[in-house]
């Protein structure tokens, strides 16, 4: 790529004054960890999904383990899993100590495919995590239902989904529990960070305890008035009992294996500072992905996205898949737009299976994973964050039909 070429980049944050002088004043109040900013950052992010309780963390991936560890399931039991997804989707049910199930995807909506997901079901399994990939919703009428006619927690990754919607609601209202990402990447930053929701208030509790070292002291009116009211004593923290019958401070009995896993003030005043922003980065983001696909429509040699009727995304990026019979290679493709200043990205892990850290663990798989291989071979990406302008999708459209129709001129196979 040319030095002076425009960059089209696969993602961004989008940011101005605003964000900057919110974390100024969070800096000046001289309170750096979790404060009144992630209280009013997790009250206003479950307001924008509708939801009962947020609790906010450190990061997506930290989502991820306070929920899995929240669902509180026997050593061993098994969570299903797709096999193409970002590796701590499920990382944090393998570190909890129980059995991820993997099956495969569906390759034109690269999400789990549900008539697998049913076939992995056993007496072991406790739970479904499903990825929401790319901000694509998964068929969430078909796994409720399956999840409810086996009893199965049911816990939506929607680190790439938010804004997503499915039959009019808001992903992350479908499962038990819900996940959302931060980083930069993604719909909204807050730098790193993440959150996790739920209705049920008694996971937000637990959750709430595993992210704060696993402190029994964590409802919700405690910890505001604590914070509110310098010297006040709340009546459960003296009155408190540890099971051998020794009287101790509530806020210092640990009823969870916890971690610390909190978000900062600093984090939570950019947070609230993107959220006003955030309905404006959905629109941008569903008007580049429509405008991208019109450009492509009609290529031939790749597989564009596929959405159920039922689904409204929020797209995270534009996969494209090359298909078999293509004249070249995804390597020559994605070289090709990079060389034209158009980040392109893999589809994750691919399939997780064949990484390293996932070799010879004995994991589960039901069923081949030919879809995932797939997309590890054959799908990448392309941005579609509100940093691109209608004629950067314009731009990156011609230059994927220029491949398409062989103007581009790649070597082949
Ligand atoms: C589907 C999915 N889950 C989890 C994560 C992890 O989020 P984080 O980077 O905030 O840890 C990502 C990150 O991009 C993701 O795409």
């Amino acid at each position: 790529m040319h030095p002076k070429m425009k960059l089209r980049r696969y993602a961004g944050a989008v940011y101005d004054r605003e964000e900057l002088d919110s974390m100024t004043s969070a800096m000046q109040d001289g309170w750096w960890s979790g404060g009144e900013r992630t209280e009013l950052f997790e009250h206003d992010f479950a307001g924008f999904l509708g939801v009962k309780h947020a609790i906010s963390c450190n990061s997506g991936s930290s989502a991820n383990l306070l929920a899995m560890s929240a669902l509180e399931m026997e050593l061993g039991a098994e969570v299903i899993t797709p096999a193409a997804t970002f590796p701590t989707t499920i990382n944090p049910a393998i570190v909890t100590g129980l059995s991820p199930v993997f099956v495969d995807v569906e390759l034109d909506t690269y999400n789990i495919d549900p008539i697998m997901l049913e076939k992995a079901v056993t007496g072991r399994t406790g739970a479904v995590m499903v990825p929401h990939m790319l901000g694509n919703p998964c068929d969430m009428d078909r796994i409720r239902n399956i999840c409810s006619r086996h009893g199965l927690r049911l816990v939506e990754d929607c680190c790439d989904a938010l804004g997503s919607k499915y039959k009019d609601r808001p992903v992350a209202t479908f499962g038990d529990m819900a996940t959302f990402s931060f980083y930069p990447a993604h719909h909204m930053t807050t730098g790193e960070g993440g959150m996790v929701v739920t209705d049920d208030g008694e996971l937000a509790e637990r959750l709430r305890g595993y992210r704060d070292w696993g402190r029994l002291c964590n409802c919700e009116p405690c910890q505001e008035v604590a914070r509110q009211k310098e010297g006040y004593l709340c009546p459960k923290r003296l009155n408190f009992k540890l099971p051998d019958g020794t009287p101790y401070d509530r806020r210092y009995a640990y009823g969870y294996i916890g971690f610390n896993l909190k978000m900062t003030e600093l984090q939570a005043a950019m947070g609230l500072a993107q959220l006003k922003k955030l309905s404006g980065f959905v629109e941008a983001r569903k008007r580049n992905f429509d405008t991208l696909r019109r450009c492509v429509e009609n290529v031939t040699h790749f597989l564009l996205p596929h959405t159920y009727p039922s689904a409204d995304p929020c797209w995270f990026a534009f996969p494209l898949t090359v298909k078999d019979g293509a004249p070249f290679y995804r390597e020559q493709a994605t070289r090709y737009l990079e060389s034209r200043g158009v980040q392109t990205r893999p589809m994750f892990a691919g399939n997780l299976l064949r990484h390293p850290a996932y070799q010879n663990k004995g994991f589960r798989v039901v069923g081949k994973l030919t879809n995932s291989d797939k997309v590890m071979k054959d799908t990448f990406f392309i941005g579609v964050y509100p940093g691109l302008a209608t004629e950067d999708m314009e731009f990156i459209g011609e230059a994927i039909c220029d491949i398409d129709n062989g103007r581009a001129g790649l070597p082949g196979k």
